[in-house]
């Protein structure tokens, strides 16, 4: 964003209250032109404009789009998806304080009860998948990506259940992550992409994986076969 050279940078008034490592993040947060943004505008989490970017570029909700919304709190997504007058289901393993028109379960979404609720909730079908679930880093690269691709291809068996012909899906991932759900993604879906919004910070390993358009179940089993 152009307007992040043009700010006063803030300081913390009293550094020594906090420890190194959350004046940093506190000081990082206070400077960020998209959380100032966002509680300009009343969203929860800065995180919103990486949904509106990749929105704005690929028109994915409109008014009556079902979106399920997995790893949803604190819910900057859901209020997103709420406001272009989406009808969203909206999941995590915390507890999301409720927003018009967004029905919420708490759960782990990795749960049979979980996704038995959720698929009771959308009833006859989803038409967006959206997944900004991260499971907590370990620091480990390795045992980090094996637990995104895990994620991610819990959300594509999701897909492959209740999102309907045409429907899409945005997931996030970790770098190095995305080659192995692509192959997997581009079986499901016409069209995929690997996307690093501009809200993403430069020194995140995170990325997304867009799946446009999703193929008629039958044509999905034939393009696993060739
Ligand atoms: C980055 S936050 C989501 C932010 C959200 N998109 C927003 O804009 O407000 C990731 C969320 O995923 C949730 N999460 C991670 N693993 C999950 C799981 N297995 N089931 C449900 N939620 C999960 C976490 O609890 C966390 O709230």
């Amino acid at each position: 964003m152009s307007d992040s050279n043009s700010r006063t940078r803030v300081r913390l008034r009293d550094a020594r209250a906090h420890s190194a490592s959350s004046q940093r993040w506190l000081t990082r947060q206070l400077n960020d032109p998209f959380v100032q943004r966002a509680k300009a505008l009343g969203y929860r989490a800065r995180s919103v404009f990486k949904l509106e970017e990749i929105d704005r570029r690929f028109g994915l909700i409109r008014p009556g789009t079902v979106v399920a919304d997995l790893g949803a709190a604190p819910g900057s997504w859901s209020q997103y998806a709420a406001n272009k007058q989406a009808r969203v289901v909206a999941v995590d393993l915390q507890p999301i304080a409720p927003i018009a028109g967004v029905t919420i379960i708490e759960g782990d979404f990795l749960s049979e009860a979980t996704e038995a609720a959720l698929a009771a909730a959308v009833g006859s079908g989803v038409d967006l998948v959206l997944s900004d679930m991260a499971a907590s880093s370990t620091g480990r690269r390795l045992v980090d990506r094996l637990r995104a691709e895990q994620l991610g291809e819990a959300v594509l068996e999701f897909c492959a259940a209740h999102l309907n012909e045409g429907g899409s899906v945005l997931i996030k991932l970790v770098r190095g992550a995305e080659a192995t759900l692509q192959q997997r993604a581009k079986t499901m879906f016409r069209s995929v992409r690997i996307l690093r919004p501009d809200a993403t910070r430069s020194d995140s390993s995170e990325c997304f994986l867009l799946g446009l358009d999703r193929r008629p179940p039958a044509a999905a089993e034939e393009a696993t076969d060739e």
